[in-house]
């Protein structure tokens, strides 16, 4: 039994992603699933003075070592304005002073979802391409367009030329998490 982390990459308490990426979790069936909500690691906005004044908070230090102890990692990127949401941000930027290591080499399936056409994959590209760099595993992407149109509470995905690229995307995820 592997320990995937899973988060919505959203402080919003109605996140489409956070359901999205619950929904992927839900794929990888007898395996332990830690599901994080960003909203237990606010911290103060980072600045390089506020490290040297209050040193790096534990909710980043918790973040760190949750992370370190998992197996996999499933994330579902929100997207604001074309890119990461401040919340996430700002995780990554508390926690990247820890260690240059946020993501730990593990394996990893990154979505994205939002009600537009584009299914927010400005922020997934993004994601991707900053953390596939010097990762070890072929990282997969799923972006998923008009949330409210594809997305069922019961069935999940309806659309079954979606589903497919979503089954492909968790399919190499559970091939690395094997390996
Ligand atoms: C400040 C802000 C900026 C946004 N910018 C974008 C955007 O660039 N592209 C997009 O597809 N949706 C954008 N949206 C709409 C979000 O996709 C939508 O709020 C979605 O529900 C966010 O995901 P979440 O529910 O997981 O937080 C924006 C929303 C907010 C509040």
């Amino acid at each position: 039994m592997k320990k995937i982390v899973v988060f919505g990459a959203s402080s919003s308490s109605k996140s489409i992603n956070k359901k999205l990426s619950i929904y992927a979790a839900a794929q990888f069936k007898g395996h332990e699933i830690i599901i994080l909500d960003l909203n237990d690691y606010e911290m103060p906005i980072y600045s390089e003075d506020k490290e040297i004044k209050i040193g790096i908070p534990n909710e980043a230090h918790n973040f760190y070592s949750t992370l370190k102890d998992s197996d996999g990692i499933i994330i579902s990127f929100a997207e604001h304005n074309g890119s990461y949401s401040v919340a996430f941000k700002n995780i990554f930027d508390w926690v990247s002073r820890i260690g240059k290591i946020v993501w730990w080499n593990k394996p990893m399936l990154l979505l994205s979802t939002s009600e537009g056409i584009r299914g927010a994959s400005s922020v997934l590209k993004i994601a991707h391409q900053r953390i596939s760099y010097n990762h070890s595993y072929k990282i997969p992407t799923f972006s998923l367009p008009s949330f409210s149109k594809n997305f069922h509470v019961i069935n999940g995905i309806v659309d079954e030329d979606l589903k497919k690229d979503f089954v492909k995307a968790c399919d190499i995820f559970k091939l690395n998490l094997s390996s």
